[in-house]
């Protein structure tokens, strides 16, 4: 009770709560070097593509024309150049190991919705190294890992203040994701991946939607497949290195989003109202978003 009692104070004093931190810590012996490197590789291939397929379809002219600035292009390609390097870099430190890029579907329409969307995976993409980093043994491989989520937040960083005009942060803490959670954030853009592709071992949860009425303190009604899970079931909202909870309603599946969250958020499904992690996690990931502004007042 008094890591609840603590976590309460905490998150009235700075706004964050100082709940368990989200990535549960696995058998590491499943985990080795060459899993977590191929892991991050599937993320990179997942950008890489990304980039690409944008930046073939959409020209400077079309970034003008969107109303953004018309150098952001050439900031992109540069973006894209960065997440190539990655996947040499990878590739090469695997070798043979090293998996292969796979099919993908990204739901952009436009450079505004592609620039929506790369924010998104940018920031998946810092949480996914920030939660992974515990796995990796090898110290060269830990300070490229670290070098390589650097440059993804200044990514991150660039596109959220200075494309989509949103803050640049969340907080003093980016979160930790973990595995399942962020394959099953990356999966949902993967169509179809080679035969030989190493089989990592992590999993998809099924969907968690949110209505586009989840604001802070704002009462929703959730979109997901609860399988076999019969006792309570609770929303756990990522933030920083902690988590907030908020029980959901089992009549109608609706649930209160607790009034303090800022910035990207991202939100499960979990049996588990303390102490939410991958191994109890029954839906999700949802990223919510919940901009604000210079005085840290949240924007419309
Ligand atoms: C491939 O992975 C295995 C298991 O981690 C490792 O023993 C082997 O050295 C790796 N091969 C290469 C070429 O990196
Ligand atoms: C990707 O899609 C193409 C066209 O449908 C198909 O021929 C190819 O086998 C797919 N590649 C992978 C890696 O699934
Ligand atoms: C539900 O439980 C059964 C029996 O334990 C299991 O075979 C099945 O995979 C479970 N389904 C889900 C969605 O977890
Ligand atoms: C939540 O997880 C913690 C840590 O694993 C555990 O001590 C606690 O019993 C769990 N609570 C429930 C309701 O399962």
């Amino acid at each position: 009770m008094k890591s609840a009692v603590f976590a309460t104070l905490a998150t009235a004093i700075l706004g964050v709560s100082a709940a368990p931190a989200a990535p549960a810590k696995r058998a590491t012996s499943a985990i080795d070097d060459t899993t977590v490197l191929n892991f991050a590789l599937t993320l990179e291939h997942l950008e890489n593509a990304f980039y690409s397929g944008a930046l073939a379809k959409f020209s400077e002219a079309d970034f003008a024309s969107a109303g953004m600035p018309a150098y952001s292009h050439g900031r992109f390609v540069e973006i894209g150049q960065h997440e190539a390097a990655h996947v040499k870099f990878l590739s090469a430190a695997l070798g043979a190991n090293a998996t292969q890029p796979c099919n993908y579907t990204f739901p952009y329409t436009d450079p505004k919705s592609f620039a929506a969307l790369s924010m998104t995976l940018e920031g998946v993409g810092v949480s996914a190294y920030t939660g992974a980093a515990q796995y990796i043994t090898s110290k060269a491989y830990l300070t490229a890992a670290a070098s390589v989520l650097s440059t993804e937040a200044r990514h991150a960083s660039w596109v959220a203040g200075v494309v989509d005009k949103q803050a640049p942060w969340s907080g003093p803490f980016d979160v930790p994701l973990g595995l399942d959670s962020v394959y099953s954030l990356a999966a949902a853009f993967i169509t179809s991946c080679p035969s030989s592709n190493p089989v990592l071992p992590v999993k998809a949860f099924p969907t968690l939607a949110f209505p586009a009425s989840a604001a802070p303190g704002a009462k929703v009604t959730l979109t997901f497949d609860q399988g076999n899970s019969t006792g309570t079931l609770y929303a756990a909202f990522y933030t920083g290195t902690g988590a907030e909870y908020a029980k959901i309603d089992a009549s109608d599946k609706s649930v209160t989003i607790p009034k303090d969250l800022v910035g990207t958020v991202y939100a499960v499904v979990t049996t588990n109202g303390t102490m939410s992690a991958d191994t109890n996690t029954v839906a999700g990931v949802a990223v919510l978003d919940f901009s604000f502004d210079s005085n840290g007042k949240l924007l419309a």
